[in-house]
């Protein structure tokens, strides 16, 4: 990753250091590396696919707090705290044209053409959230979202590392589905995080998502076991203007037991996914799949 960053400019590559040296969990490449490596795929590809896959996601990231108006990632100063708006956005665009061309150095094409369409999938999904999410909304919408702009990404990860590996159809989709299933997971946990979390740990605002007008599991919940809470009905009428409303909509969402109830959810999810490695030879990559899975919805971080 910090090779892409060779013979670029100075601001550019110091800028493209910054984000790399503050890390972040590296889950994505972590699950192509280990179901690669169970299917028997070439450790090169898997690593340029990594790469690839980290790259496309600190991209999305550039942008989305860029969006957001965020100042804090991986408990440092985002992009758009210290440089200016155009730089920010081009700086995302960089990290996207290195991503596809590291996924065009696996010479794998339907793996290329995945990662593309994978890229419009997120971005599809950024700026439909972006013009009709705001106010409450349907369980169905929350996870055609999650899948756009989380699950998606997972998914490919899982599903690309099986392609180029000697496995069966039904392998690679076990392994879609695996990747699937833990992205969904994931991301209702963010969720999950961004009102119970401690924000040292996680290194991110938090308690921002209904401040943002953004509404999500937890909020679901709390909105189906109180539907006559006077901030949840102000919600689809505009009430995102009110910062007190939100505040205390969101400290009430914290003290009920809404975050449980996504947690199960997500569980789900996991359990899902772990009946996808059922079929696999016991050894050291399935365990540290597993435990991948597990830390999912074990995380703090
Ligand atoms: C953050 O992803 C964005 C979401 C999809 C929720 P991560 O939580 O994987 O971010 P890093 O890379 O570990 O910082
Ligand atoms: C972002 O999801 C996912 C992207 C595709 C960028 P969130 O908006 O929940 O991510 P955080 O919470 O800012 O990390
Ligand atoms: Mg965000
Ligand atoms: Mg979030």
């Amino acid at each position: 990753m910090r090779a892409q960053a060779d013979e670029s400019h100075p601001d550019l590559r110091a800028a493209l250091e910054h984000l790399l040296a503050a890390g972040g969990k590296r889950i994505r490449p972590t699950l192509g590396l280990l179901v690669g490596n169970i299917l028997g795929a070439p450790l090169e590809k898997l690593v340029t696919l990594g790469a690839a896959v980290e790259l496309l996601h600190t991209a999305t990231l550039v942008h989305d707090d860029l969006i957001d108006g965020a100042l804090l990632r991986r408990g440092m100063a985002t992009l758009n705290a210290r440089w200016s708006p155009p730089a920010t956005v081009l700086t995302g665009d960089y990290l996207f044209a290195r991503a596809a061309k590291l996924a065009a150095e696996t010479d794998h094409l339907p793996l290329m053409k995945l990662f593309s369409e994978t890229l419009a999938v997120i971005v599809n999904g950024e700026l439909t959230q972006m013009f009709t999410s705001r106010g409450l909304i349907s369980r169905d919408n929350y996870y055609k979202r999650i899948y756009a702009k989380t699950a998606s990404l997972f998914e490919m990860t899982s599903r690309a590392a099986a392609m180029v590996s000697p496995a069966s159809e039904e392998t690679i989709e076990s392994m879609r589905d695996f990747g699937y299933q833990i992205g969904v997971a994931f991301q209702i946990v963010d969720d999950i995080l961004d009102f119970t979390g401690d924000q040292n740990a996680v290194g991110k605002p938090l308690g921002s998502d209904l401040l943002n007008g953004l509404v999500t599991l937890p909020a679901i919940y709390y909105a189906e076991a109180n539907p006559n809470d006077a901030d949840i009905l102000s919600l689809p009428n505009g009430g995102w203007t009110n910062n007190d409303n939100m505040t205390r909509l969101v400290d009430n969402i914290r003290a009920s037991n809404a975050a449980q109830q996504a947690m199960l959810e997500a569980e789900q999810n996991v359990d899902r996914a772990l009946s996808r490695l059922d079929a696999m030879e016991p050894c050291a990559e399935r365990e540290a799949l597993e435990n991948l899975a597990k830390y999912i919805v074990d995380r703090k971080v």
